[in-house]
């Protein structure tokens, strides 16, 4: 295993960041890291992934140019997992706005979208103990430098095409794990938690909007009314509340 181990600054001091060339996937090394150093918060960063990860298993694209990375947190004491999965979706739209200037929408649980294509994916891991999660692995790709493959294009975007230059990777990579830390820690306490949730539904656009929400167990076709404050998103369809916990959304037609 070769990495450089650095540090990086953030509001609560210094954080190991370990730097890699290349893993299969910095989800996976975040967890062979703790296993043998027990740092309780710290950032694995790779400049290309082989085996990068979506959410369902998906694969994630992950070649040089774009921004992989995963932060390990311990101790978190919060009873909803799901509500780390929207601050993270929410710390990273800020991260976007300071280093880009540009405003991103967030498709529920944690998508960040900018002009309806996807320029982040966030694959948020709790190891959960009781119904207090313990530790939450955050995983986050941006497509910031490489092009977007051909067969992407209608549906992804990258950093580079919205602002017409290169982004400093390491730059994106530090403001990225302050927001998150930041939004994290507000998460321990209840006016935190309600701040988190009305700042996210107010840049959700999947409120409002007519859903798929694609289930293991089939799917739901209905008007996406609210998010509990639990993260669950309520869909309204054929006169029945459901309250989707984890989920993948398709916006059929977006809030006039
Ligand atoms: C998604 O939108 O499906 C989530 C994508 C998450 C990708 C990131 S890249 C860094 C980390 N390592 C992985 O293997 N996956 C996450």
């Amino acid at each position: 295993m070769s990495f450089i181990m650095k540090k990086l600054k953030t509001d609560r001091g210094y954080i190991p960041l370990y730097e890699f060339n290349c893993v299969e996937s910095t989800q996976r090394m975040a967890k062979v890291l703790y296993d043998r150093y027990k740092y309780d918060t710290y950032v694995v960063w790779a400049k290309e992934q082989l085996k990068g990860r979506g959410r369902r298993e998906r694969v994630w694209h992950s070649p040089r140019g774009g921004l992989y990375f995963s932060l390990f947190y311990e101790n978190l004491e919060v009873r909803f997992p799901q509500l780390a999965s929207l601050a993270s979706g929410l710390a990273m739209r800020e991260a976007l706005k300071e280093i880009a200037d540009i405003s991103c929408d967030l498709k529920w649980p944690n998508d960040i979208l900018y002009r309806d294509k996807k320029l982040c994916g966030i694959l948020s891991e709790a190891a959960s103990c009781g119904t207090d999660v313990h530790r939450v692995i955050i995983g986050v790709g941006v497509n910031v430098n490489a092009e977007i493959p051909h067969e992407l294009k209608d549906i992804a975007v990258c950093l580079k095409e919205i602002i017409g230059n290169e982004v400093d990777l390491e730059g994106l990579l530090s403001l990225s794990a302050e927001r998150l830390l930041f939004r994290i820690a507000q998460l321990e306490t209840k006016e935190g938690q309600e701040e988190i949730l009305d700042s996210y539904k107010r840049h959700c656009t999947t409120l409002g909007s007519t859903v798929t929400i694609i289930l293991d167990e089939g799917s739901i076709t209905g008007q996406a009314i609210d998010i509990t404050q639990e993260g669950a998103l309520q869909v309204l369809a054929s006169g029945t509340l459901h309250s989707i916990a984890t989920g993948d959304v398709i916006h059929v037609r977006k809030r006039g």
